[in-house]
């Protein structure tokens, strides 16, 4: 969740601090803060609230080669202040940055610290009381951050000051992401590469319970016991455009106009020249080996995963499970004999999967990330890696992300058929081709849209999203972008499933949106459309060519059955767009939503 950035070199750290952590808001966040070595020690500078907030804070001229800074997602201690990052030890020698969580942190204070005073309600706070504490007892610094974070439970991605070596800075993480930069006679540390890239593109992975000293020359990697570790750097593909909005006013519009291109994009990295499918043969053998598929993931990408089952199960006839990771990790059902885990994740870093990942991996299984993040934790860790190959995703609202998860576990599938020998008539390429061009056709009637949007969402209280079938997995999506920008109380549900008690909350002009582009249960749809517009409901109708009927409010060209998902996503999340900015609502960051869940 949230970010970090540090800097050690021959510029001015404040700016690649700050443009950093501007990088970085997309993570979420609800304070920033950033702290710069001085020959009187650090200087800190923080603010509740936006980046923007803490750039007229510092207002002005300060310097400082070395320097750390830090957006907050509040898991300790309200938002303020006070606990915002970075935190000093009490003597102020150490200065410090965290992200994650500190399962121990009380037991901590009470074993090694009851006579420290704690100037926040942080748990990350213990950490640099810590680091000082061991310092206290003669340990360098090297030592002292090492043996701190071997008492450490819990998630950290840390980066530490210390007042009497401004050469240096110290990083250290634990299930939280972050990496080295590595530049000339400059280093940068942060959360993902993209707030590196003012600075370079080559990078060094650090791992769990690893800890860096790093210099403006050099990178000392190590495992919490002292031994070295020698790793080396690599480069990104990323580019910096990728992550500037151009003219587009949103990143979430321009990554909802992007999915086209996405797909095609897929569509070329997954096909070889002679229009066969490119899939490592390793993965072919786990899916032609496996008895069940179990699909870990959440949020969108969990959305993802029901449309992903419906694929395996249809085109490959290959049985699969999709699980919300965070249940699947506390509960853990009856597995078949031969399972092949698959995490869907856009960030890659999701800790809930995470924990999923590490259990199973222990358990011997087989594992597959799908993620668009290929050097991210859950990409690292799991015997094989699919890119969906959408290119950074910035609004915290996932769009782009979704279509191409999608879109290459539709690929998947039709892989996992070969594999078995199955002569299937589904050719996602192809069919996959024709989505992209509808896409265009969608893309270009936004109008529609922004008019549904006002029509139907301009000032409701509550909104419902009703389907079947393929539909019904679409509309959870549909309902979850529209609370997640709009904050309107939106819910998806299965169309037969409303009678059953939520038609209660039916109310005269009660906004429904029907998405029905299934011919076997249109009427169906319909039926329970008619349901609720006769007690009262405004609905508007999402339909195809093949299933439109008169007086549809948005009917998109018909694509091949499994895959019209995809295009249904695209109305649905213009309208919570189009929706959110009637509100007046901050889209592409919205309250209390973080982009990368790194917490439990
Ligand atoms: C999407 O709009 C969400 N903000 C969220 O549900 C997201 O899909 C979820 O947190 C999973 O993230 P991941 O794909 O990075 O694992
Ligand atoms: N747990 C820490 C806090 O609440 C760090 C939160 C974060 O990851 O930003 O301050």
């Amino acid at each position: 969740m949230c970010g970090i950035v540090g800097y050690i070199g021959h510029k001015q750290a404040k700016d690649t601090l700050i443009k950093g952590l501007e990088v970085l808001e997309y993570r979420g966040y609800d304070s920033a803060g950033i702290a710069l070595a001085t020959k009187n020690g650090a200087k800190l500078y923080k603010e509740k609230g936006r980046i923007a907030s803490l750039k007229e804070a510092i207002n002005g001229d300060v310097s400082g080669m070395t320097g750390i800074g830090h957006t907050r997602w509040a898991t300790h201690g309200k938002p303020s202040k006070a606990n915002a990052h970075p935190h000093q030890s009490q003597n102020k020698r150490f200065t410090l940055v965290h992200n994650g969580v500190v399962d121990n942190y009380q037991q901590l204070k009470r074993d090694y610290l009851p006579d420290k005073h704690f100037a926040s309600d942080t748990d990350s706070e213990v950490i640099v009381q810590l680091v000082e504490y061991f310092s206290e007892k003669g340990k360098s610094t090297d030592e002292a951050f090492r043996q701190t974070l071997s008492l450490l439970h819990g998630s950290y991605a840390i980066v530490l000051m210390d007042n009497e070596n401004a050469d240096a800075i110290y990083a250290g993480k634990n299930k939280s992401p972050l990496l080295i930069g590595t530049g000339s006679g400059e280093n940068v540390v942060a959360s993902d590469t993209m707030a590196m890239l003012t600075v370079t593109k080559e990078f060094i992975e650090i791992h769990d319970e690893e800890a860096a000293v790093v210099t403006n020359d050099d990178v000392q990697l190590k495992k919490l016991d002292g031994t070295l570790v020698h790793r080396e750097s690599f480069q990104a593909e990323i580019d910096e455009a990728d992550t500037e909005k151009g003219t587009y006013s949103h990143f979430m519009l321009k990554e909802i106009d992007e999915q086209p291109a996405v797909i095609r994009n897929i569509i070329q990295e997954y096909q070889n020249k002679d229009g066969n499918i490119k899939l490592e043969k390793d993965i072919r053998t786990a899916l032609e080996e496996t008895d069940r598929i179990y699909i870990m993931a959440a949020g969108t990408s969990y959305h993802a995963g029901l449309i992903g089952k419906e694929l395996l199960e249809k085109v490959a006839k290959k049985p699969t499970e999709v699980h919300i990771a965070s249940e699947f990790l506390y509960d853990e059902p009856m597995l078949s004999e031969n399972p092949l885990f698959v995490f869907i994740s856009q960030s890659g870093e999701t800790a809930d999967c995470r924990g999923v990942l590490v259990r199973v991996k222990k358990q011997g299984y087989r594992t597959l990330t799908v993620t668009n993040v290929p050097g991210s934790t859950l990409s690292r860790e799991a015997d094989f890696t699919l890119h969906t190959h959408a290119g950074p995703e910035i609004a915290v609202a996932s769009t782009k992300a979704y279509t191409a998860q999608m879109s290459v576990l539709a690929i998947l599938a039709m892989d996992c058929a070969h594999a078995q020998g199955m002569n299937s008539d589904f050719d996602a390429m192809k069919e996959l081709g024709l989505v992209a061009s509808v896409m265009d056709t969608i893309c270009d009637q936004k109008d529609i849209m922004e008019q549904v949007a006002r029509d139907y969402m301009a000032d409701t209280r509550n909104c419902f999203f009703i389907g079947r079938s393929l539909d019904y997995h679409v509309v959870l999506e549909g309902a979850l972008k529209l609370k997640e920008i709009s904050y309107v109380q939106a819910e998806g549900f299965a169309g037969g499933e409303l009678k059953h008690g939520t038609i209660a909350l039916i109310e005269e002009g009660t906004p429904v949106v029907a998405v029905t582009t299934q011919p076997h249960v249109n009427r169906n749809t319909r039926s329970n459309a008619q349901e609720v517009m006769a007690r009262g409901a405004n609905a508007c109708f999402i339909s195809t060519e093949e299933t439109r009927e008169e007086g549809d409010q948005i009917v998109l060209p018909t694509v091949h059955r499994l895959l019209t998902p995809l295009i249904t996503a695209l109305p649905l999340q213009l309208i919570a767009y189009y929706a959110a900015m009637h509100r007046g609502c901050d889209v592409d960051k919205p309250r209390n939503l973080a982009k990368s869940v790194t917490v439990e």
